[in-house]
């Protein structure tokens, strides 16, 4: 049982407790329990009393520093529920505001020379077809005819996953080639495709990314020809480069997956950075005839059929096409240079306007 006097002392702490705001409350906490605070002064008086007096009033003058200060924390903590819910209505987001102050998007480079390339080859009679960015060692390398030996495989380094006990090796592509394989797998011939894509590789300066992207091509059927490959891609870089008369040079090169293989070229002036002009080829695409081990992995009977394949490197032709000079710049999402090189919307890739 508390004395009147501590009793009285506490009820109106109590209604005072009850009645303050943050600013009060800490206050009366100082007031009634600080350093010089009237409960503090009371533990302090006890020390000039006799034992006996000192026993009870001891016990009392702690009941009510405990039921105070109980009520302090539980009117701190109701302050601080209050204070919470109000500055959560407060700053509430609207998810419906734009994020930006910009009021229209712009169609990424990357993007739009994907489309273009789809408009180009669609109007040739190619569907498009995707494959996983996670492929594994045998789609990747071993059934393009590149065997687990083969030093193109370090040409074309890679991040390699983690796999499963007794799983083929997961690899993250490098580059579209696979979904060849997987194409020529599902679909009996003639095949006419293209496969823009992301592709990946261990490599990362001012023209090379470890993320970039590649568009495949792949034609199968019963007489495709060197001319029909000659062909397709001739008039594929004239239209995408919207110059009628580019010179187009096909040098024989190496690639495991194909036989003859040919690095394509286009005339240009080094100097000005010119395409089509001046008397420099510059390298722009990888091609050939699908070599006989890739249908036959397939079970596709390469006495029977044969076709073409090629693959361009999408950031580098976006980048002759418009004159970019560091390739990292594609990636870094900067506002301004996407607005100047950004496409609208509203404009898709048309074939009547050069492309
Ligand atoms: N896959 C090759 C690369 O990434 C590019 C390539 C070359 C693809 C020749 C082809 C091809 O289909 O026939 O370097």
């Amino acid at each position: 049982m508390l004395d009147p006097d501590l009793l009285q002392l506490q009820a109106e702490s109590e209604a005072a407790i009850q009645a303050a705001d943050s600013a009060a409350l800490e206050n009366l906490r100082v007031r009634l329990l600080g350093k010089s605070g009237q409960i503090t002064a009371l533990l302090k008086a006890l020390g000039g009393m006799e034992p006996e007096a000192r026993k009870a009033r001891g016990a009392a003058v702690n009941e009510l520093k405990n039921a105070v200060s109980t009520a302090l924390d539980a009117r701190k903590a109701i302050l601080d529920e209050a204070a919470l819910t109000q500055r959560l209505q407060a700053e509430r987001i609207d998810i419906s505001a734009p994020p930006r102050p910009e009021t229209f998007g712009t169609i990424h480079p990357i993007s739009r020379t994907m489309e273009e390339i789809a408009a180009i080859f669609g109007a040739m009679g190619f569907t498009i077809k995707d494959g996983p960015d996670i492929e594994d060692d045998w789609y990747n390398f071993s059934a393009l005819n590149i065997p687990a030996h083969h030093p193109a495989r370090a040409m074309m380094d890679t991040f390699y996953l983690q796999g499963q006990p007794g799983q083929r090796p997961p690899v993250l592509r490098t580059h579209t080639s696979p979904v060849q394989i997987r194409t020529l797998l599902k679909e009996p011939p003639p095949i006419r495709i293209i496969v823009p894509g992301r592709t990946f590789r261990a490599d990362h300066d001012a023209t090379h990314s470890p993320m970039f992207h590649q568009t495949e091509g792949l034609v199968v059927g019963k007489d495709i020809t060197l001319a029909h490959l000659k062909g397709c891609l001739i008039d594929f870089l004239r239209a995408f480069f919207d110059s009628p008369d580019l010179p187009v040079r096909f040098r024989a090169s190496y690639f495991p997956f194909t036989e003859p293989s040919m690095e394509v070229d286009i005339g240009w002036n080094r100097k000005t950075g010119e395409i089509g002009k001046g008397s420099d080829w510059l390298e722009i695409l990888g091609s050939g005839m699908v070599h006989p081990n890739v249908l036959a992995n397939c079970g596709i009977d390469p006495r029977e059929y044969q076709g073409f394949a090629f693959g361009v490197g999408i950031e580098r032709i976006t980048m002759l096409k418009h004159g970019i000079a560091d390739l990292r710049l594609f990636y870094e999402s900067d506002v301004r240079w996407l607005r100047h090189y950004g496409f609208s919307p509203l404009a898709p890739a048309m074939l009547h306007e050069g492309v």
